[in-house]
This record gives C-alpha cells, structure tokens and sequence, in this order.
C-alpha cells in the first residue's frame, strides 16, 4: 500500500467539496448566494496591515523562534490574564501557524495509538480528521437541540475509560455557536479533574459573542483543571485574520516543550511579518472587533428569526461565532421533481442546484439532521438566500 494507514482514513473536507461546487458554478455565470463561509467578511483592519508593512520594510523578514517572538508571547500572556484571568509564562506559549495547525499540534503531542479523544457532536469538521491522523480514536459524545447542544456531565461521565486521553470542547462552537456557561464548565472541569482527562479548549470564536455573554475559558476554573488544559486561540476570527495563519496555545510547561519540539522540526516558525500583524492585533484598538460584532449581532437576528417562520425548520439562538445550525430533519421525506429530500447532503445539493444558495451539510459536523449556514455575508445576500431557500422549502410536498 503506497499510502500510510493513519494518512489513508482521513476523510476529505466535505466543506471544501461543496465550497468547489459553488465556486464552479458561479465561475459559470450562476447566481449563487453563499452560506458556506467560515471566515469574517470583513477586512483585516488597517492598523494590523500598516504592522506587517512596517515590519518587511524593516527587514523582519528571517527565521524567528520556531514557538514565536518573545514580544508576541508576552502579548499573549497579557492577552490570557486580561481576558481570561488566567497567569502563564511565555515558556507556557506556543504561536503556530494558525489554531488549527495548534491544535494539531496538541492532539499530536498528547495522543498516543490506542488512546481514546472524547468529542462532543455537532464537531467542527477537522477534529476527527486530525485525532486519528495521532493514530488515536475519536469517541462521539452525541449531544442534542433539546439541551442546546451541550454535553452533560452524566454523558461525559459514562463515556471516559481507561483509555480517555482528552476531552476535546469548543465554545463559543462551530457549528452550532453554543457558549459554555460558567457553572457548565465547572461541572464538566470536575470530571475532569477526578479522572485526570485531558482538555483541548478551542476558544477560537471567544471575543464573537452577543447579548452580553461571558465567555469563560475552562483552564481558569482552578489549578487542577488548567494544569490538564491546553487552551487554543488565534487572531483568524477575531480581527479578520484568517490568511495570516497566526494561532496559539497556553499549557503546561513539559507538554509545551514536547510540542515545542514537534513544531521546531516541522514548520519552525510562523511568518515572522504575519507575528508583527498579531501583535499589533492584540495590542492595538479593539474597535474594529466591536463593529465586526454588532454587525454579526444584526445578522444574526435576522437570519435567525427568519428561519424560525420556515415550516419545517427549527433553528436555535446562537450566543456566540457567526453560524446557525438549524435543524431541517422535517423536510426529510418531502419531495421536488420527483426526488425524495434523504439527508443533509441530498437537502444541501437541492438547494445549490435549485435555489442557487450554498449551505453545508450537518453530517460533516456529525448531525445530519441540521445544516450549517454562516452569516459572515452582507444583509443584502443574507436576506435574498433567504428568500430563496423560503421559496424552495415552500415548493416541497
Ligand atoms: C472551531 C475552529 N477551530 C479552529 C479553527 C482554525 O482557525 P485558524 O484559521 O486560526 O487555523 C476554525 C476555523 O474555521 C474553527 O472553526
């Protein structure tokens, strides 16, 4: 066999197929509204451009630490304790390209063949993927729309054996922009710290949350949990910064070290202008993330009660990220042309070639009886995709 086992079963990304397909289309002149982003439309702010500028005039164009500047570090200490109230040292600091490579990182560096990596669904599409790409095996705690889709305690409980190694979570959540309560995550933090399970805390969508939510990060609930933490986060989502490929960890002084390594002898360094944008984006004016999120707030509002008038269609209020994730599972069994809508996949293809608009299917998160819809595209589009997927779901018998 030409390609390694562990290369062999990762999954190509659904996303990316459907993304293509849009993209193919509209390269043929077809109108196609798209619900499929999973990036700001916003522009990265021009403070953080003018940094990176500064930065190659100034010839900062070399090799830096391969686990990134000191400067940066720093900024991300400063970062932890204001937001987070949370104390780590830059020994304590990963920056990698980006916080999906960080936590591949993590997974790569915790998980060991056999082990086992509880993750709650709907998931984001990359965590199964990369938890056996560690030759370890992801184990779906199935969560639903009834509790928000949180996991419960009593679930997470019954599910940890001798083999656990991590509890992977994510809030706020892509897909379903669920944000962990405080006392949510203090139940959660215990189990944890009783069984001695590890957390990968993906707090990529932390600073898009509305209605005056608190974000809170698990690590800061004690020193038990945060010693069993390795916190995930990155400038991509928060200031509109997703080609720069700037994300970071905070852990445990041995398990930064061994990923330290890890990363010395694979990417080394994350672009080393690209570190100068993330430092100017943490410590420069927060006010474009402010505009990002009351716009996100608007949008939100709308796409969410308009889908609510749908029939068929139920959709949760997202506290946090820019996505919905209604449940379609009543349109299942209804028909167009002739043709019986099956699942997610079928309804997705249904509405890209008969009502122009991309959505992604659920069953890439693990719940085929939603699909997810970004809301990272302007009013205008949002309300004519709307108009057209009321139309199709309205031509449905
Ligand atoms: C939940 C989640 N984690 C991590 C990432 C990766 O972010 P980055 O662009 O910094 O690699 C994404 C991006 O889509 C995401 O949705």
């Amino acid at each position: 066999m030409t390609i390694s086992t562990r290369v062999a079963q990762i999954s190509p990304s659904v996303t990316l197929a459907i993304t293509a397909k849009a993209k193919q289309m509209k390269a043929e002149g077809i109108d196609i509204i798209g619900f499929g982003a999973g990036e700001p439309d916003f522009d990265t702010p021009d403070h953080i451009k003018e940094a990176a500028k500064k930065a190659m005039d100034e010839g900062f164009t070399k090799y830096t630490p391969a686990s990134g500047t000191a400067e940066l570090k720093e900024a991300i200490c400063e970062k932890f304790k204001n937001d987070n109230n949370l104390d780590y040292t830059s020994q304590e600091i990963i920056v990698s390209c980006g916080a999906k490579h960080s936590i591949y990182n993590a997974i790569i560096t915790l998980c060991s063949e056999g082990d086992e990596v509880i993750l709650p669904s709907p998931y984001w599409v990359s965590y199964p993927e990369m938890i056996k790409a560690a030759g370890a095996t992801p184990i779906i705690l199935n969560t639903t729309q009834e509790n928000n889709f949180k996991l419960l305690p009593s679930q997470l409980e019954a599910m940890i054996t001798d083999k656990t190694k991590v509890l992977i979570l994510n809030s706020p959540s892509n897909p379903t922009g669920m944000l962990y309560t405080k006392s949510e995550l203090e139940a959660i933090s215990k189990i944890l710290v009783e069984k001695g399970v590890f957390c990968i805390s993906d707090e990529i969508y932390e600073k898009i949350i509305y209605d005056g939510q608190e974000h809170v990060s698990i690590a800061s609930l004690g020193k038990a949990i945060k010693e069993l933490t390795i916190v995930v986060n990155g400038v991509s989502k928060a200031y509109s910064m997703t080609g720069w490929r700037i994300g970071y960890i905070a852990g445990r002084k041995d398990i930064v070290k061994a990923m330290s390594n890890l990363q010395s002898h694979s990417t080394s360094n994350p672009t080393s202008i690209a570190q100068k944008a993330a430092l100017a984006a943490l410590n420069g004016s927060q006010d474009p993330l402010s505009i990002m999120v009351a716009e996100f707030k608007k949008r939100r509002n709308y796409i969410v009660e308009r889908l609510n008038t749908i029939e068929g269609i139920s959709c949760l209020n997202p506290q946090g990220a820019f996505y919905v994730f209604p449940d379609v599972s009543k349109l299942f069994g209804k028909s167009f042309n002739g043709k019986e809508i099956k699942d997610s996949m079928f309804l997705t293809e249904a509405l890209l070639t008969e009502a122009q608009v991309a959505v992604v299917p659920g069953f890439a998160f693990g719940a085929d009886t939603n699909i997810r819809l970004s809301y990272a595209s302007s009013m205008e589009n949002i309300k004519k995709g709307l108009d057209r997927i009321e139309k199709f779901v309205s031509s449905l018998h």
